[in-house]
């Protein structure tokens, strides 16, 4: 059920989507752009709502700070909340906007970087005092909505002092200022009580192999996420710490490439145990993968933390972080929560960015709901496909020949090479079909059939 229409949903002074209510859910036979056709919240589906199993986030950084500039043209929306000449006002504007659009949309969390709740500045001090009168005033807007802090983190990118990164600076004062920029980001976080940390070091790699010596580099960059942790752990911080892998862009070699080189990174420096992935579809794309493989490369090793959910443009490999529209992909990946019991702490955080020709403030509403809407319909799909389907079994049989028998005895770890060589002399060797096109066909058939 959603609340009432009537229902206000704005909490400050003015409203900065007027005409937009609670986003209601109509069903599959309205045409209403402004309503969710199978993002139904309380539908209840193995067990759990929608809500719980999506776990959905809006982020900051793309919705209320970027308003369409790109690396070619200027900003193309006015935001109401930019209309302010003080930073300070306009971030406090800002945060009254972004709270009206969380509860309009429904979604229970939102990430944020420090530099988009407040106001950047060189001087460390004011800057923290400028992220702790905002951290106060976000704390009421959390409490009057319900909406909560899915992760925060340190813009360690955008100013210049970053060019040659953060953590991995090859100047120890920039290092410096990085660990105090992650101190105070992670007090905001810990206040708001933030349920995940996230470090993305956007420039932590190189653009010259020539002047960088990259094992310095690395070393730097697993001692600074270390004295994160333990800061972070000394004042109460419960929540995982993440990293988000990226292969390129800004810089020509990143360090946290993809899932499997992070997770090898947090097991060669011993940060495992604090330390998760989160996992962004665009960034695998970019790195080579599916969107899916690198969520399953997680699963698989524990190392799971949460999604950042988006698609790149594949005509020009560039990180332009579409809306996550890309149904087989999203099945796929809803395929590997389901199997693995769900998001747990992570969230589907909506990394992406409104096209820069929509300039509609309805526009940010729609693109938000065409991805929750395409989430619910890859859980119902994916639900239907594993409970429902042969999927799991067809599976299970593909494998079969180590169930029983020397296949069974060789996972027990009872046979040694030599007894294989064996083996093989006398085995009749199978060949069978991978039969990919079924596989595929049925996962086309079950996002038909499920809605
Ligand atoms: C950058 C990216 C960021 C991080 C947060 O490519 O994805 O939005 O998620 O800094
Ligand atoms: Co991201």
């Amino acid at each position: 059920m959603s609340p009432p229409r009537e229902q206000s949903y704005f909490v400050g002074d003015v409203e900065h989507f007027p005409g937009i209510g609670r986003i209601p859910f109509e069903g599959l036979s309205s045409d209403n752009p402004l309503a969710f056709r199978l993002y139904n919240e309380t539908r209840i589906v193995g067990g759990k709502s929608m809500r719980e199993h999506l776990r959905f986030a809006v982020c900051y950084w793309h919705s209320f700070c970027n308003a369409g500039a790109d690396a070619f043209g200027r900003d193309t929306r006015i935001h109401s909340w930019q209309r302010h000449a003080d930073a300070l006002t306009r971030a406090q504007v800002r945060l009254d906007a972004a709270f009206e659009f969380f509860s309009k949309l429904g979604v229970p969390y939102y990430c944020f970087h420090d530099v988009d709740l407040a106001p950047e500045d060189d001087d460390i001090l004011r800057h923290e005092r400028q992220l702790a009168h905002m951290v106060a005033l976000t704390k009421e807007r959390q409490a009057a909505t319900g909406v909560q802090l899915l992760w925060g983190i340190a813009n360690l990118c955008t100013h210049p002092r970053y060019a040659h990164g953060a953590a991995s600076n090859p100047d120890f004062s920039v290092v410096a200022r990085a660990a105090a920029q992650v101190k105070s980001a992670l007090d905001a976080t810990m206040a708001l009580n933030g349920l995940n940390f996230v470090f993305w070091n956007g420039r932590d790699g190189y653009a010259s192999s020539l002047n960088t010596q990259m094992k310095r580099e690395r070393e730097n960059l697993a001692r600074f996420l270390a004295m994160a942790r333990d800061y972070g752990r000394s004042i109460g911080f419960k929540g995982n710490f993440l990293v988000e892998p990226k292969p390129v862009e800004p810089m020509k070699q990143l360090y946290d490439v993809d899932a499997a080189t992070v997770i090898a990174f947090l097991k060669e420096f011993d940060l495992h145990r604090d330390f998760k992935v989160n996992v962004e579809a665009n960034h695998a794309q970019l790195a080579g993968h599916g969107f899916a493989h690198d969520v399953q490369v997680c699963i698989d090793a524990n190392m799971l933390g949460s999604i950042d959910a988006n698609y790149g443009n594949p005509q020009n490999r560039w990180d332009t972080v579409h809306f996550p529209l890309n149904q087989r992909e999203n099945v796929a990946v809803m395929l590997a929560l389901l199997r693995d019991g769900g998001l747990k702490r992570g969230g589907l955080n909506l990394d992406a960015k409104l096209r820069r020709e929509s300039t509609d403030p309805a526009d940010l509403f729609i693109a938000h709901i065409g991805a929750m809407d395409a989430f619910a319909h890859a859980l119902l799909a994916a639900e239907a496909l594993l409970k429902r389907s042969p999927l799991e079994s067809w599976r299970q049989h593909r494998y079969r020949s180590f169930d029983t028998g020397p296949g069974a005895e060789f996972v027990r770890g009872e046979l040694s090479l030599s007894q294989l060589h064996q083996l093989s002399q006398r085995a009749d060797i199978q060949r069978q079909t991978g039969s990919q096109e079924a596989y595929e066909n049925l996962v086309n058939q079950y996002i038909a059939k499920h809605h």
